[in-house]
C-alpha cells in the first residue's frame, strides 16, 4: 500500500488542487489530502470547513483519497501515517525555491518519505486560493476557478458587498 499525503492551506480548494490530488489518486494506492493549521495565516475557512468543502468536491469519485486535518510538522505526519510521499503542484518557477527548501527540510526529518511535484495544468498555472479570495471579495465571478459545488459558499462567505 504506498501512501502520499498532499498538504495545504486549501482555503478554499481549488481546481488546481483538485487536479493535483486526482492524479496523485492514479498515481499512489491511498491519498491522504491534508488540510494543514498554520498559526501564521488568518484563514477565510476554518479547518472543518475546509475539509468538508474538499470532501464535497472529491464526492465519491475518488475513492482512495481520504481528507484529515493537522497542526504540527508536516514529516511527523507522513511518519505516523507510514506515507512515502508527500505530493505538491508546481505552477511556475516562482513557487520553486520556496517547494524546494520545504522538501529539503522534509526529507531531513523523515528520509522515508520523497516529495514528488506535479506541474499544475496550464489552465491552472495563475491559480492560487489567494487570488481567489481577491477576487470573491469585490464580487467577480470566481466559477472558474472553483469546484462548481463550492462556489455559491466561498462568495456568500467572502463578497463584502459593499463596492462603490
Ligand atoms: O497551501 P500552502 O499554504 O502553500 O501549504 C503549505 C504547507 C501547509 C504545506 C506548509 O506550510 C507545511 O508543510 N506546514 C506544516 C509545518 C511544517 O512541517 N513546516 C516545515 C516544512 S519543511
Amino acid at each position: 500500500m504506498r501512501i502520499a499525503v498532499c498538504p495545504g492551506s486549501f482555503d478554499p480548494v481549488t481546481k488546481g488542487h483538485l487536479d493535483i490530488v486526482t492524479r496523485a489518486s492514479k498515481l499512489f494506492d491511498r491519498v491522504i489530502v491534508l488540510v494543514v493549521i498554520n498559526a501564521a495565516k488568518t484563514p477565510s475557512f476554518t479547518p472543518e470547513e475546509r475539509v468538508a468543502m474538499i470532501r464535497e468536491v472529491i464526492g465519491d469519485d475518488l475513492p482512495n483519497v481520504e481528507v484529515d486535518t493537522f497542526s504540527g510538522l508536516l514529516a511527523d505526519y507522513v511518519r505516523n501515517v507510514g506515507a512515502v510521499a508527500i505530493v505538491k503542484g508546481l505552477r511556475a518557477v516562482s513557487d520553486f525555491e520556496y517547494e524546494f527548501q520545504m522538501a529539503l527540510a522534509n526529507k531531513k526529518l523523515n528520509p522515508a518519505a520523497d516529495t514528488v511535484f506535479l506541474t499544475t495544468a496550464s489552465q491552472n498555472m495563475y491559480l492560487s486560493s489567494s487570488l481567489v479570495k481577491q477576487i470573491a471579495q469585490f464580487g467577480g465571478d470566481i466559477s472558474d476557478f472553483l469546484p462548481p459545488q463550492i462556489v455559491d459558499k466561498v462568495a456568500g462567505r467572502l463578497c463584502k458587498k459593499e463596492i462603490q
